[in-house]
Order: C-alpha cells, then sequence, then structure tokens
C-alpha cells in the first residue's frame, strides 16, 4: 500500500502542492527527502513561503524550524521575496514554448528588473518556476497567490502597471 500524507497537513490547495505532495510521497514521507522537497516546493511556487513550508514540516513530521533552517542555509533556495506584490511566471517548457520568455523579456524590459529581483521602489518582485502543474493554461504565472493562465505579454504588463501605481 503506498505511504499515506499524515492527516495534519496543512497542505494548500492547488497544483503547484500537488507536485510538492508527490516527492514527498515518492519517499513514504521521510525526513530524509526534506532538501528534494523543498527543491521541489521551489521549482513549483518560485521561492518558499511560510504556509508551504510548514506543510512540508507537518508532512514530513520535522520541525518547522528544522525547515527554515534548511531553507535558509542553502543559498539555492529563497524565501519569500521583500516586494510588496510577487509575479511568479513559469518557465517549464509548455510554458516557454507558448511564450514565457517573450513575457519574462517585457517584464524585464518595461520594470527593470530580472528573474529574483525586486523593483527599487519595493512594489514588485519577479521570479521564476519551473512547472505550476498547471501546463493546459500555458504559459501560466502566479500574480500574488493567484494562477493566471494563457498570459500575453499586453495581459501580464497590464496586471503588473496595476501594482505598481
Ligand atoms: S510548464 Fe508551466 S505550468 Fe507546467
Amino acid at each position: 500500500m503506498p505511504p499515506e500524507a499524515p492527516k495534519a497537513a496543512p497542505a494548500p490547495k492547488d497544483n503547484r502542492w500537488k507536485l510538492v505532495e508527490a516527492a514527498m510521497r515518492r519517499h513514504g514521507y521521510k525526513s530524509h527527502a526534506l532538501i528534494e522537497t523543498l527543491h521541489t516546493a521551489q521549482e513549483a511556487y518560485g521561492f518558499l513561503e511560510e504556509p508551504v513550508l510548514r506543510a512540508v514540516a507537518q508532512g514530513l513530521r520535522v520541525p518547522l524550524s528544522k525547515v527554515y533552517g534548511v531553507a535558509t542555509f542553502y543559498n539555492f533556495f529563497s524565501l519569500k521575496p521583500q516586494g510588496e506584490h510577487t509575479c511568479v511566471v513559469c518557465t517549464g517548457t509548455a510554458c516557454y514554448i507558448k511564450g514565457a520568455g517573450d513575457i519574462m523579456e517585457a517584464i524585464e524590459k518595461k520594470f527593470g528588473i530580472e528573474g529574483g529581483e525586486t523593483t527599487p521602489d519595493g512594489k514588485i518582485s519577479l521570479l521564476t518556476a519551473r512547472c505550476f502543474g498547471s501546463c493546459g493554461l500555458a504559459p501560466a504565472a502566479v500574480f500574488d497567490s493567484e494562477v493566471a493562465g494563457k498570459l500575453t505579454v499586453e495581459t501580464t504588463l497590464s496586471r503588473l502597471e496595476k501594482w505598481s501605481t
């Protein structure tokens, strides 16, 4: 029988979490899967934020302090960025084929920031993810916590412009 997720895990309910959940399941919800699980989470979310770190801690039955310890120790993990708003553009294969590269380029040009950076006024942080698990919506991005798909350069820029006023 496949291992079951601990009942208490307050799993965020979307496709991104399903990818993280699958990584934990693959390792039988064992604590040694922490680094790999955080990798999967970062690839799916673009960065690691508290609700996800909490859910991973519960899923693998490790103290939250240990999860934070690992997430802050390794510099390939990034915690939630400083911007007032976050835009995470998926640059996974399906999204890339459908124009994610053009979207990133347009954002970089318009707002002067690259992936991993925040605008000087602190309004927008731009990040990338490897796949949200919503490839049918390609190209997709997450604006704060809302997943949006079938984006164009225009629709993406207009959403970001609303944040920067
Ligand atoms: S490649 Fe973008 S959601 Fe899967």
